[in-house]
């Protein structure tokens, strides 16, 4: 017999049915009758069954298997078998056990557990089956966010994290000593991502962005990972036409490639096979009066809360653009309407089932001398803007871009109530442990 095959992942154990393999992995759960023993073993991109009758291993193995517990880290060895009942698809016979380390006292049980304690073992939390669920479907999303863009001939960009200026206003703003100066964590990468649109074309960029929201939110992280694409000649209706390709793509894509993990979750998916183009679009003010025939008091001019969000979002049964807000609580970089400049080509995508803003995005001032009056309107320090203005200086374009936080739309996919759980180590008010 040939030498067994060293496996690491659910996937590697599929391709090799037949064989004798040897596995690492930890024990998520065990049940024995004396005579046979169940483990599911924990690996690359889920767990396995492995099955022992009390015949075909050692003594020792078995006196292993039997004294095995929680989370301890094993090495087996054993055949490979089709089991279509089991999620994986696969089963191991085993032939050999070994314990590597023996767990004692694993904190978390599969009983229940408060979020507060669950929070500080979030470390540990990790290994829980929801959680590995949603972390995994986070990581199928951003894969799906860098092929969509890939595919579409976008170059990415890696904007910095220490900025010298605000991209999304002052007011949520971390600060840093850089050398003697102020230097802040990044909002957003647009600021950059526009510059580099004149030099490469179609761009985005990708990673961690920092907000200082000091309320407390089930929507709200302090560091979060914002996907930005900016598109240079593209204006607003082609904006908003890109925004509803791009969230269909990716749930399209999650549905094909999470199946264990939704079922794990629990997900109601007949929500999401709903979520096909055409996405309604309405406008700033037909929210407001759609709002306040709800029975929502708003008036025009108020921004909207998480409360005006829901509602409008609950309308309809697929994500709702809602464009043309007040100029007044938009970002200063954002276009006015061509009729009537009180209103900014600025749009949201409100996503169903109270999960409210995933996407915000506009088009872009490019005219040199009224984005300057606008850095000037909003008390921006004019000195930190001088590179950002040259854009509009220097072979001036339309454009336009938005920006999409990863974790509300994977808290979407996932049906997740908190965006705790849809970010490894999530940073939240006055929490920063582990
Ligand atoms: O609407 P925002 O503030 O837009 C921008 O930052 C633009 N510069 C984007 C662009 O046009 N390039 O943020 C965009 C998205 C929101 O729709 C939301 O999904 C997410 O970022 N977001 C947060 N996610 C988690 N926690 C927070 N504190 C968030 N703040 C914004
Ligand atoms: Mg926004």
């Amino acid at each position: 017999m040939s030498d067994p095959i060293h496996v690491s992942s659910v996937r590697e154990l599929s391709r090799n049915i037949g064989n004798q393999v040897i596995l690492s992995g930890w024990l998520d759960n065990k049940r024995s009758s004396g005579k046979i023993a169940f483990l599911q073993v924990r690996c690359g991109g889920g767990t396995v069954q492995a099955v022992a009758g009390r015949k075909d291993v050692s003594d020792e193995a078995w006196a292993d298997i039997e004294k095995v517990t929680q989370e301890s880290t094993i090495r087996l060895t054993g055949t490979v078998k089709e089991e279509k009942r089991s999620p994986s698809g696969v089963e191991i016979q085993l032939a050999g056990f070994e314990i590597l380390h023996l767990t004692q006292d694993f904190p978390i049980t599969p009983k229940e557990h408060g979020t507060a304690f669950l929070m500080e073992h979030r470390h540990l939390w990790l290994r829980s089956s929801r959680q590995r669920s949603a972390l995994r479907v986070r990581s199928e999303v951003e894969q799906a966010i860098r092929d969509f863009f890939y595919e579409r001939d976008f170059t990415l960009i890696d904007s910095p994290i220490l900025t010298p200026a605000a991209c999304e206003g002052t007011s949520n703003l971390f600060e840093t000593d850089y050398f003697g100066d102020k230097a802040y964590l990044s909002q957003s990468g647009q600021l950059y991502l526009e510059p580099a649109a004149a030099a490469l074309g179609k761009v985005y960029c990708f990673g961690p962005t920092f907000r200082a929201e000091k309320s407390k939110t089930r929507r709200h992280l302090m560091e979060f990972w914002m996907v930005e694409p900016e598109i240079p000649f593209l204006e607003f209706d082609g904006l908003c036409d890109l925004t509803e390709e791009f969230v269909a793509y990716l749930v399209r894509r999650v549905l094909e490639r999470c199946q264990p993990e939704l079922k794990v979750l629990e997900r109601d998916q007949s929500k999401l096979e709903a979520i096909v183009p055409p996405f309604p679009r309405i406008t700033y003010t037909e929210a407001v009066e759609r709002l306040n025939k709800a029975g929502n008091p708003i008036v025009w001019g108020d921004d909207f809360g998480g409360d005006e969000e829901t509602i409008l979002a609950s309308q309809f049964d697929r994500p709702v653009l809602v464009s043309r807000f007040p100029a007044a609580f938009k970002a200063f970089y954002m276009q006015p309407a061509p009729e009537d400049d009180r209103v900014v080509l600025g749009v949201d995508l409100l996503a169903p089932e109270g999960y409210g803003e995933i996407i915000g995005g506009s088009q872009r001032i490019h005219d040199h001398d009224l984005l300057l009056q606008r850095i000037r309107q909003h008390d921006l320090p004019l000195e930190a803007f001088q590179w950002y203005l040259d854009v509009r200086k220097y072979g001036a374009y339309p454009h336009s871009g938005f920006g999409m936080g990863i974790e509300r739309f994977v808290a979407w996919m996932c049906g997740l109530s908190h965006l705790r759980e849809t970010i490894p180590y999530p940073r939240m008010l006055y929490k920063i442990y582990p």
